[in-house]
């Protein structure tokens, strides 16, 4: 049997040896999720004996991640906008920098007349969730998917956070189901699948083990392109859409809004100084 601390050194020395950017974080994580200790166990109790089933525990978790399987994909979860969300295979993985399209749907809800709106490409529910969680105003917020798979992960979020009265959740291609019922937007939110075949060839192993249609179309600009033609068709006058970038089409987008009929109010850019997120009014 095996104490923690040899456990943890034999995982240390692997991610090491392999080439992991964060041998340390990484088996923090591996162990501390497997086991459900606090990290302070690991440098304070090295000589816990490890019983073999907890051990086989850890060390499937450990192969998985050796495979480059996400960390968030093996624990089933991923903290966004201060919240922890359920995700799997089926749904993207939330990350860091969505949560400036959350800050700034958030800011324009608080701040305008806005009574309706919708995530469209919801995923886990993260978007519309978190919008949901902070403004405590009457509105209504659709969130939309293609995939019905996506559509039951972010339902489970919702009941999971005690929002799910607050969301109307849909399976729907983009717009369709407002074009169809006639229904008008306050708000447009959408983090689309933007990366384009050629950028997808040359990405992280992890990405892979993501949702092919959650992030790939033939050029990037597919979703840019469909929300700058029929948005006009589901917002109000004067009503907002804001996106998320693919920060390498960024001036393609800000040309194809700012001659589509919106006013592009602002560009958000990232921690890194990358353009992240575009404002824009119809
Ligand atoms: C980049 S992911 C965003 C997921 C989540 N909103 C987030 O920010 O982490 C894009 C989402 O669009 C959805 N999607 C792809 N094609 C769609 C379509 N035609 N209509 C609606 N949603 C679609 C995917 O299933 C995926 O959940």
């Amino acid at each position: 049997m095996l104490t923690l601390g040899k456990i943890y050194n034999k995982i240390y020395s692997e991610f090491k040896r392999l080439n992991f950017s964060s041998p340390q974080v990484e088996t923090e994580v591996i162990i501390t999720k497997s086991l459900n200790i606090p990290k302070v166990f690991l440098y304070t109790m090295q000589d816990l004996i490890i019983s073999e089933d907890k051990e086989e525990a850890i060390l499937k978790n450990f192969y998985l991640r050796l495979n480059r399987v996400p960390i968030a994909y093996i624990f089933n979860e991923k903290e966004f906008f201060g919240y922890t969300f359920y995700v799997n295979e089926k749904v993207l993985i939330p990350r860091p920098e969505t949560e400036f399209l959350v800050e700034e749907s958030v800011r324009l809800i608080l701040s305008n007349n806005i009574k309706t709106c919708a995530d469209i490409g919801t995923g886990s529910g993260n978007i519309a969730i978190s919008i949901a969680k902070s403004v405590n105003k009457d509105i209504t917020i659709f969130a939309v998917d293609y995939y019905e798979s996506a559509i039951e992960v972010a339902v489970k979020n919702a009941k999971l956070h005690r929002v799910e009265e607050k969301i109307k959740f849909l399976v729907s291609d983009k717009l369709e189901y407002f074009m169809k019922n006639s229904i008008k937007l306050d708000l447009l939110i959408s983090n689309p699948p933007y990366v384009s075949y050629e950028e997808y060839k040359n990405l992280q192993p992890e990405i892979y083990y993501e949702p092919k249609e959650a992030l790939v179309v033939p050029t990037g600009m597919e979703f840019y392109n469909y929300f700058a033609q029929y948005g006009k068709k589901v917002l109000n006058r004067n009503a907002y859409i804001i996106v998320e970038l693919n920060p390498f089409l960024y001036e393609k987008i800000y040309n194809l809004f700012s001659t589509s009929g919106y006013k592009v109010e602002h560009i958000v850019y990232d921690y890194y100084h990358l353009p992240r997120c575009m404002v824009a009014k119809n």
